[in-house]
C-alpha cells in the first residue's frame, strides 16, 4: 500500500507541472483528489493492511493528500498570475477612460462673478484669512462691546488672531496700502461658527466690493449692483435695497435680488452694502472732505445656489463627485 501511495504521488506531481490551463488543472484535481479519484480509490486497500502497519499507512495517506492539495493550490496561483500578467492584446478596443477632474462649482462661480466685475472696471484684491481683531473689527468701526465680536461667534486662534469672519477686512488692508481712488473686489473664504443647515455653513465665501472716488452716492451703488444682477442672472433680474445697519457703512442696506426660482419670481437676500462710514476713512487716514465710497459684501454660496438651483449649501462641501460632476 505504501508503494501504491508513493507511485500515486509521483504521478500526480509529474503531471501537474506541465499543466497550462485552469481546465486541465481541474481535470487533474478530479482525477487525483475527486470523490472518485485515485486517492479515494486506494482507501479500500486499507482494510488489507495489517494492524501493526496501519498507523504508518494512515500517516502516509494524509501526507500524500496534503502534498497533492498543496501542489494544486500553488499551480492554481501560478496560472492565475500568468493570466493576470498576460492579458490578450486587442488593438481594436477603445482606450481606457481617464477620469478627469473639474473645477468646483464655487470656484466656477467666483470666476464668473470676477469676470462680470472686471468688465465693470474693478480689479481683484486679496487679503489674509488669518486676521487680527483690528482689521476684522476695530478698523471697521465695530466697537469692543458689539455682539459680532463675541468669542463664541468667531474662530479665535490665540490672543487677537482669528479666522476672518468677513471679507470687509480687505477693504481696510487695501486702503492702508493704497491711496485713493480705489475700485476693487475681494473674493475669498470667511469663517463663522454658525450651525450648519440648508443655507448656513461655518466656512463660506464672500465677494467684497469697494469704490472710493471724489463723489459717490447710493445711486452709484445701486446701479452697479443692478448691472451686476442683470449681467449675471439675466436681463429680467432686479435689485432692491432694504434699510439695514453695518457699523462700517452709513447709510446701510441689505441687498435683495429678484429672480426666477423654479418658474416663480422671488426676492432673495444676497448680502449687505452701503456708503463707507467716515470713521472708517479716519482709521485708514483718508480725507473725508475729499473722498467718498461705497462697499458691498455678497455671499457667494448664495449666488451659486440661485444660479445653479442648488437647494442645500451642505451639498457643496460633501465632496460627492456625483453631485459636483453636474456643474
Ligand atoms: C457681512 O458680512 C458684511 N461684511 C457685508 C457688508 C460688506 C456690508 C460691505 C456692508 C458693506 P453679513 O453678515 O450679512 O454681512 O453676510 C453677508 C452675506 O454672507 C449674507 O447675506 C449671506 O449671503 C452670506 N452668509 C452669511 N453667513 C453665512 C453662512 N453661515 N453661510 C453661508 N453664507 C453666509
Amino acid at each position: 500500500m505504501l508503494a501504491t501511495l508513493d507511485k500515486l504521488q509521483e504521478d500526480a506531481i509529474g503531471e501537474i507541472d506541465s499543466i497550462q490551463t485552469v481546465d486541465e488543472l481541474e481535470s487533474w484535481r478530479i482525477s487525483y483528489l475527486g470523490s472518485k479519484g485515485r486517492l479515494k480509490g486506494v482507501m479500500p486497500l486499507l482494510k488489507d493492511v495489517s494492524k501493526e502497519e496501519k498507523p504508518a499507512v494512515g500517516k502516509r495517506l494524509n501526507e500524500v493528500k496534503r502534498v497533492l492539495e498543496g501542489a494544486f493550490d500553488s499551480r492554481k496561483a501560478a496560472l492565475a498570475g500568468a493570466t493576470a500578467f498576460r492579458p490578450p492584446l486587442d488593438i481594436t478596443q477603445p482606450g481606457n477612460d481617464v477620469a478627469q477632474g473639474r473645477r468646483h462649482v464655487i470656484s466656477k462661480t467666483i470666476d464668473e462673478i470676477t469676470e462680470v466685475f472686471s468688465r465693470m472696471g474693478f480689479s481683484v484684491a486679496y487679503g489674509p484669512e488669518v486676521e487680527d481683531e483690528y482689521h476684522n473689527f476695530n478698523a471697521l468701526n465695530i466697537p469692543e462691546d458689539h455682539p459680532a465680536r463675541d468669542p463664541v461667534d468667531n474662530f479665535f486662534i490665540d490672543g487677537d488672531r482669528m479666522l476672518r469672519s468677513q471679507t470687509s477686512t480687505v477693504q481696510i488692508r487695501v486702503m492702508e496700502s493704497t491711496p485713493p481712488p480705489i475700485k476693487i473686489i475681494a473674493v475669498g473664504r470667511v469663517y463663522r461658527p454658525d450651525t450648519h443647515d440648508a443655507t448656513h455653513y461655518s466656512m463660506f465665501h464672500q465677494c467684497e466690493g469697494l469704490l472710493v472716488a471724489p463723489k459717490v452716492s447710493m445711486v452709484d451703488l445701486k446701479s452697479t449692483l443692478f448691472q451686476f444682477a442683470k449681467a449675471y442672472f439675466g436681463e429680467e433680474a432686479e435689485v432692491r435695497f432694504r434699510p439695514s445697519f453695518f457699523p462700517f457703512t452709513e447709510p446701510s442696506a441689505e441687498l435683495d435680488m429678484k429672480m426666477k426660482i423654479k418658474g416663480k419670481w422671488q426676492w432673495v437676500e444676497l448680502g449687505g452694502c452701503g456708503l463707507v462710514d467716515p470713521n472708517v476713512f479716519d482709521k485708514v487716514g483718508y480725507d473725508n472732505d475729499k473722498w467718498q465710497g461705497y462697499a458691498f459684501g455678497l455671499g457667494i454660496e448664495r449666488i451659486a445656489m440661485l444660479k445653479y438651483g442648488i437647494q442645500d449649501i451642505r451639498w457643496l462641501f460633501e465632496n460627492d463627485a456625483r453631485f459636483l460632476r453636474q456643474f
